[in-house]
């Protein structure tokens, strides 16, 4: 049975958690075991920007083992995450954004390959696409596989009565992205990296592999999981052309490396 975590963004119980509650059921009855979550009852500390949890690792966060590792153990538990959130001028609410800055040394020590990413945007009138792109690209680079979600009409009061015909679209929209969210779920195979993904992949590795002063945590984390050596995160065919480029993306990385290191080298002699 395949999990999903549907994890709720808004501060407040309004449209998106009502779509949560609708999509629940939607899950359930095609066969998913469905857990959900909202970030505002979480302990959340906001991110002070220190760095430590990049630099040292995340266990030297000095706000470690509050709200945001939980609600990050809950997504290592799920198959697939879907986060509703409203559209807040133009972006996700604080709260969200302050999730993500909190747990933003997965996008250097990425971990949901395999898993599926889908995001719901509750809104008034404007800039659910710009939402729903940045959600998906954001959670690309922590390793999901993003599905399209849906941008659904909401209110600015949660007892407000939408009309037949809004209800109506917006129960279509959350049938057809759950449709998609499961197909996903069920899809056994490894996504094909696009050539942007494979570029990053590529060169993140080369300049944790070759320059000395690559972030140590990432270092150990990338050398741990074999990725100093393979074609990519998680096994997969590349074709010849994805082949060339990724060697030629390395080679890059590697002589700009070498370059680094003679630069360092004769300014160390110049202080002599
Ligand atoms: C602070 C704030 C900012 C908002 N900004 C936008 C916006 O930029 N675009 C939009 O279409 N709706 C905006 N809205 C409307 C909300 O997206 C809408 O009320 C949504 O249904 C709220 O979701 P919720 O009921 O799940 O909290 C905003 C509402 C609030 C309270």
């Amino acid at each position: 049975m395949k999990k999903a975590l549907l994890l709720m963004a808004s501060p407040r119980a309004g449209w998106s958690d009502g779509a949560a509650e609708t999509l629940a059921e939607i899950l359930a009855e095609k066969g998913v075991e469905v857990r959900t979550a909202a970030v505002r009852e979480e302990e959340i500390g906001y991110c002070r920007g220190c760095g430590a949890c990049m630099g040292r690792g995340e266990e030297s966060c000095s706000m470690s083992g509050d709200g945001a590792q939980r609600l990050l153990s809950e997504m290592l538990w799920a198959d697939g995450v879907v986060i509703l959130t409203p559209n807040y001028a133009l972006q996700v609410p604080a709260l969200r954004k302050n999730l993500l800055d909190r747990l933003s040394f997965v996008f250097h020590r990425p971990r949901f390959f395999g898993r599926v990413f889908m995001p719901i945007i509750a809104q008034g009138i404007y800039g659910g696409r710009g939402v729903h792109k940045y959600l998906n690209d954001t959670m690309e680079f922590w390793g999901f596989s993003p599905v399209k979600g849906a941008v659904l009409q909401g209110a600015l009061y949660p007892n407000e009565k939408l009309s037949a015909e809004a209800a109506g679209k917006n129960r279509e929209k959350l049938g057809a992205a759950a449709g998609r969210f499961v197909d996903a779920l069920n899809s056994e195979r490894p996504k094909k990296p696009s050539f942007f993904r494979l570029m990053i992949f590529r060169t993140t590795r080369s300049s944790m592999k070759h320059f000395e002063d690559a972030l140590e945590p990432d270092r150990a984390y990338f050398k741990e999981r074999g990725w100093f050596d393979s074609p990519y995160y998680y096994p997969v065919a590349l074709g010849p052309h994805k082949r060339l480029f990724g060697a030629l993306a390395d080679a890059y990385v590697r002589r700009a490396a070498k370059k680094n290191a003679r630069r360092i080298l004769e300014q160390t002699n110049n202080l002599r």
